[in-house]
């Protein structure tokens, strides 16, 4: 598999694949320009391409807040779940964050058991003192 940066043609298959993950949600808003604009302000967002058939079989987007990374929208296609992608891929993805000395955050639903394992076992601790709250429309 080929770990690469995000190509504006990606979306479309990008998209796809989150809505066979389960992550896509309208109401976050993602489109091309939103990455992008990440990736200007310091972020990186990684796809794994099959090399064989040119298609989109994983992601995992880093976004930079000047403080932290936080890394979000990672998937790996499920026919290619289990065999050790969402490893590789994770790996890939801290290795941005250990060159640049950045600590990553995460967020993820606690029923969500092969993501917490993963986590887990790459050195991610629970920070657990809190709850996510959002304000997703300011007045
Ligand atoms: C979570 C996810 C990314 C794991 O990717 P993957 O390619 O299947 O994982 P790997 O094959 O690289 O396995 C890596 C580790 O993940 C954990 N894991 C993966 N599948 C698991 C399962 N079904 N049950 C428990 N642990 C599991 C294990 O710790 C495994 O390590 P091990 O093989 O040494 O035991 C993948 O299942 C996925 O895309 N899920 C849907 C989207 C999602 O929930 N993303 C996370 C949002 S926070």
């Amino acid at each position: 598999m080929l770990i690469r940066d995000y190509q504006s043609n990606d979306f479309p298959q990008i998209e796809a694949l989150w809505i066979d993950t389960g992550i896509f949600m309208v109401e976050r808003g993602d489109t091309p320009r939103i990455i992008e604009r990440c990736n200007d302000m310091g972020g990186k967002f990684l796809v794994m391409e099959d090399p064989e058939t040119g298609n989109i079989v994983a992601t995992s987007w880093l976004t930079w807040d000047g403080r932290r990374i936080l890394l979000h929208h990672f998937a790996i296609s499920p026919p290619f779940q289990n065999q050790g992608y969402g490893r590789t891929l994770a790996l890939e993805s801290l290795a941005f964050a250990r060159e640049r000395g950045y600590s990553v955050k995460l967020e993820v639903s606690p029923d969500n058991l092969p993501a917490i394992q993963l986590y887990r076992s790459l050195g991610f601790e629970l920070l657990g003192d809190f709850d996510v709250y959002m304000l997703k429309y300011p007045s």
